[in-house]
């Protein structure tokens, strides 16, 4: 066992480590991406597909993930590098995991942009309740066109969006400055529980509305002929994306987990918890959206457009709006904390930075990044950096960092940590830390040694050439 460095941070409790955990894992893939897919790519056939990602390969690698974490008890570089001394494997290890803390960073740097147009459209509902009262719908002496409007109003002022992405980066490193325990954990403690209040209480009254079954019909109908080879691989990544693993997010805050928590079981119920956040999210959002006689549109269209109208045109809208937004910065905020503690607390060890120091260091570095990818909406819109490789063509730097960790650098830390876990890891040490025995220990081991890199590396080709490997699984679905 590797002693835990002298000063080294924990988790008060195990059900802190659960909060902060599924703090992380829940955040905005599971609001926005997670319904508009299911809807539109096959319903039951996807959610059931999407299940089997989770199980098969995301709960795997996210096992693997605390486990090296928690067996190294420090920053995941420096925790990959210890496994791999003690294995007898190779020291470069440790960079594999320094590229999931350089993507958690390229994370955190747009997912704040986007947290920041939450906090916009907090303030948005706030102003109309202030004006107009609770129970009215939203902006309702507003036109159709004029509620469509913020959106495209907000994203093309780069200046608005830049000090609202600054001000969400301050909001996370205000936790993450002030520690595991002090910081992290308190957000994780307070603001879960009030979500998971706010998502049933919104769940709650939608379905009041009437427009439950065709809900269900629209999330669960199934059709396995929708589910083609490119649906299948977004299905992949983003059971990735939402279990927030190949950015050392989930090793980083292993590290901080004691050695009497069962990894196995815990990672069973982060995976659960998230996926049932995901289910939840759907039967949320869509009775509210279908009540008003809306189509949901995808992506972020859908929170940021199609949302706004639906409160505008259903009972104390503007109360549910206001609560709506608030619930997903919360969300928001639980995920970007864990994406500042990743390159924090590598700063922590490698740099020797005091915490405060070093999570101001990376919050900075954050802000310039944000501020960057926020004009790229706004003024330099025609800007395209890297518009010269066909896979970036004709984004902004916004959707340049969104594909280029979720289509390269999430599958590859990802792939690679399975394959450390199923090929480099000693046997021993993963007998004394994974938590299973017998026909499940020797399970997650195929899993992670053969099923896992296989699937991720298929992703990795599928991010590249969309096309090719998409019409590969089509034909051997038969779709
Ligand atoms: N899991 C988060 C979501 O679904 O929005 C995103 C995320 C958070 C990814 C933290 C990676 C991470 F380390």
């Amino acid at each position: 066992m590797v002693a835990a460095p002298s000063g080294h941070e924990n988790w008060s409790s195990r059900g802190a480590f659960i909060l902060a955990a599924v703090g992380s894992a829940v955040g905005l893939g599971n609001l926005v991406r997670f319904p508009a897919e299911a809807g539109t790519n096959g319903g039951g056939a996807f959610v059931l597909f999407y299940v089997f990602c989770v199980v098969l390969i995301g709960l795997p690698v996210l096992l693997s993930e605390v486990l090296i974490g928690r067996h190294g008890q420090a920053a995941a570089p420096i925790s990959f590098r210890k496994i791999a001394e003690e294995s007898g494997g190779s020291k470069a290890w440790g960079t594999v995991a320094s590229l999931g803390v350089f993507s958690a960073f390229l994370v955190l740097s747009f997912y704040c942009v986007i947290g920041g147009w939450v906090l916009y459209y907090i303030g948005l509902f706030a102003q109309d309740i202030v004006a107009s009262g609770a129970t009215s719908g939203a902006f309702a002496d507003q036109s159709f066109e004029q509620v469509d409007s913020y959106f495209g109003g907000m994203v093309s002022n780069g200046v608005a969006t830049s000090v609202l992405d600054v001000g969400f980066v301050g909001i996370t490193v205000f936790f993450v400055a002030r520690g595991v325990s002090g910081g992290i954990e308190k957000v994780a403690v307070y603001l879960m529980p009030a979500f998971f209040f706010l998502l049933l209480g919104i769940t709650v009254y939608g379905m009041f509305g009437g427009a439950l079954s065709r809900t269900v019909d629209y999330l669960f109908t199934f059709e396995p002929d929708k589910l083609s080879g490119e649906v299948m691989l977004a299905a992949v990544g983003q059971a990735f994306f939402s279990l927030s693993l190949g950015v050392a997010g989930m090793v980083t805050y292993g590290a901080y987990v004691g050695r009497d928590v069962n990894l196995a079981s815990t990672s069973g119920m982060i995976a659960g918890a998230d996926t049932a956040v995901a289910l939840i999210a759907g039967l949320c959002i869509f009775p509210i959206v279908f009540v008003a006689g809306l189509e949901p549109n995808g992506g972020l269209g859908l929170m940021f457009q199609t949302l706004p109208h639906a409160f505008s045109d259903i009972p104390f809208g503007t109360l549910i709006g206001l609560a709506f937004f608030i619930m997903v910065g919360f969300a928001a905020l639980t995920s970007s904390v864990s994406l500042m503690e990743a390159p924090t607390s590598w700063a922590m060890e490698r740099l020797g930075l005091p915490r405060v120091q070093a999570a101001l260091g990376v919050s900075v570095a954050a802000s310039v990044l944000g501020v960057l990818c926020a004009l790229s909406t706004g003024s330099l819109s025609s800007f395209h950096p890297l518009g010269f490789i066909p896979m970036f063509e004709g984004m902004g730097v916004l959707d340049v960092l969104d594909t280029f960790t979720g289509k390269l650098t999430m599958p590859i830390g990802a792939l690679l940590t399975a394959v450390f876990i199923g090929w480099v890891a000693s046997r021993r040490l993963l007998d004394e830390e994974n938590g299973l025995s017998g026909g499940l220990h020797r399970f997650w081991l195929f899993l992670v040694r053969w099923f896992c890199p296989l699937v991720l590396t298929l992703i990795l080709f599928g991010g590249i050439f969309p096309e090719t490997t998409g019409q590969m699984l089509g034909f051997l679905s038969g779709g």
